[in-house]
C-alpha cells in the first residue's frame, strides 16, 4: 500500500507511523517539518520524508506526484490546542483550511482517495447545552451523530470557534468535491485521543498552554495546584489513540466500506466531566509514583477567559454516536480510562519527571 501522510510527525501521524511501517507491504511519503516524535523512523527506507510544510510556494509538483502515486492521502495538518484557537486565530484558520484545501483539489484531480482528519468540535455545543436547565435528559439533544446532528457554534467574536470553522470548511470543501467531481474522501471527526507523546510539556519542549492532560501532568510533575477551567463541568470521552489508530487501519483495509463517510473515532465508556478527570489523574500519579500523597494534591479554579484569553468558550458535551464505526468497520473500542491514563501519564513521568533540563 501507498500512502501520503500530511502532519505526519504529529501525535497521531506517529503512532500511525509505527503501525503502518511494521507492515513491510507499506510505502510512505510524509510531509512535515517537525520530526522530534517519529525520529525512530527517519532511517527507514519506506518513509520519505518532506521536512516542509505542505503548501510551501514552488513544491506543489513534488506533491502533485505523490498524490498520483498514492494508493490514499491522509491529512493529519492543524493546529489543535484550544488555547491557540482565540489568540493565533489566523494561524489556525490558514493551518486548519487554507493551507490544506489546494491538496482537496489535487486529490480530485487524480482520483485519490482523501482522509481528513477533521475534529469532534464541528458540532460545536449540543443542543442541550443551549436549553436553559442544561439538564441532558434527552439523548437526541446531545448524542453527535455524522449525519444528523446540527453544527452549533458561538458568536464570531467568541474566537474558540475558529478551529471548527476551519475544519467544518474544509469537510464541506471535500464534501463538494465529492459531489460536484467524484472525489473519494472519508471524514473522520476525533473525540479526543489519548496516548504517550500527545502534548509537550511548557517550559520543556514548548511554550504556551497544552491540552489538558499535559497541563494537568505538568502540574503534577512540577507540584503546582492542577487548574480546573471554570470549575471543570465540561464533559468529554476519551480514547486510545492504539484503538483509533486499529480505526484507521480498518479504513484503510476496508475502503469499499470507508469510502464517502463521515465517522466518529471516540469511546462512550470513557465519559468524564474535567473535575472527574483530575481526580483520577491524581490517584493515577500516586500508583505510577508510588506515593500516595498525590490523590490530595491540590486542585484551584480558573475562570475560562482568565485561563485562555478572551473569546474563549467550552464545548459542553461530547458523547459520540458509534453505530457507523461498528457496522462498517467492525470497530468498537474497550480500553478503560484508568489503563489509558496509566499508559500515558507513566510515559509523561518517564520522560519528564526525571528529566535533567526540570526547572
Ligand atoms: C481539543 C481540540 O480542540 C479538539 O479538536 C480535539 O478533538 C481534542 O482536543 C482532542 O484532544 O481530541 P478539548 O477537549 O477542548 O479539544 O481540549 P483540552 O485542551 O484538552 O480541554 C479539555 C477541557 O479541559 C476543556 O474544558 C478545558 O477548559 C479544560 N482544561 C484544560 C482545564 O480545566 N484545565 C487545564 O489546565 C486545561
Amino acid at each position: 500500500m501507498r500512502l501520503v501522510i500530511i502532519g505526519c510527525g504529529g501525535f497521531i501521524g506517529s503512532h500511525l507511523l509505527d503501525r503502518l511501517l511494521a507492515d513491510e507491504t507499506v510505502s510512505v511519503r510524509g510531509w512535515d517539518p517537525q520530526v522530534r516524535k517519529i525520529t525512530r523512523h527517519l532511517d527507514n527506507p519506506r518513509l520519505r520524508l518532506h521536512r516542509h510544510p505542505v503548501h510551501e510556494p514552488g513544491r506543489q509538483d513534488e506533491l502533485r506526484d505523490a498524490v498520483r502515486w498514492a494508493d490514499a492521502v491522509i491529512n493529519l495538518a492543524a493546529i489543535c490546542n484550544p488555547a491557540e484557537y482565540n489568540t493565533h486565530p489566523i494561524e489556525v484558520i490558514r493551518a486548519g483550511f487554507l493551507d490544506v484545501h489546494p491538496l482537496v483539489e489535487l486529490c480530485a484531480a487524480e482520483r485519490t482517495w482523501l482522509i481528513s482528519f477533521s475534529t469532534s468540535e464541528v458540532y460545536g455545543r449540543t443542543l442541550a447545552g443551549y436549553l436553559p436547565g442544561n439538564t441532558y435528559d434527552d439523548p437526541d439533544l446531545y448524542e453527535l451523530d455524522e449525519d444528523e446532528t446540527p453544527l452549533i457554534m458561538g458568536p464570531v467574536r467568541n474566537q474558540r470557534w475558529t478551529y471548527a470553522c476551519a475544519k467544518q470548511m474544509l469537510e464541506r470543501y471535500i464534501y463538494a468535491y465529492h459531489h460536484e467531481h467524484g472525489l473519494p474522501f472519508t471524514i473522520v471527526r476525533p473525540l479526543n485521543f489519548f496516548g504517550p507523546r500527545m502534548d509537550y510539556l511548557p517550559g520543556r519542549d514548548g511554550e504556551g498552554v497544552p491540552r489538558v492532560l499535559a497541563c494537568f501532568m505538568n502540574a503534577l510533575i512540577e507540584g503546582r495546584p492542577l487548574q480546573l477551567v471554570d470549575g471543570g463541568r465540561r464533559h468529554r470521552t476519551i480514547v486510545s489513540i492504539h484503538e483509533a489508530v486499529d480505526a484507521l487501519l480498518l479504513m484503510l483495509a476496508r475502503p469499499e466500506r470507508a469510502q464517502n463517510q463521515f465517522f466518529n473515532i471516540g469511546n462512550r465508556d470513557n465519559e468524564v466531566t474535567i473535575a472527574e478527570l483530575a481526580d483520577l489523574m491524581r490517584h493515577c500519579y500516586a500508583e505510577i509514583t508510588g506515593d500516595p500523597g498525590y490523590r490530595d494534591h491540590p486542585i484551584e479554579v480558573i475562570d475560562g477567559e482568565r485561563f485562555y484569553g478572551a473569546g474563549y468558550e467550552d464545548c459542553d458535551r461530547r458523547m459520540p454516536k458509534l453505530d457507523r464505526a461498528r457496522t462498517l468497520l467492525g470497530w468498537t473500542p474497550r480500553i478503560g480510562l484508568r489503563e489509558i491514563l496509566l499508559e500515558t501519564m507513566s510515559s509523561y513521568h518517564d520522560q519528564y519527571a526525571k528529566s535533567p533540563t526540570r526547572p
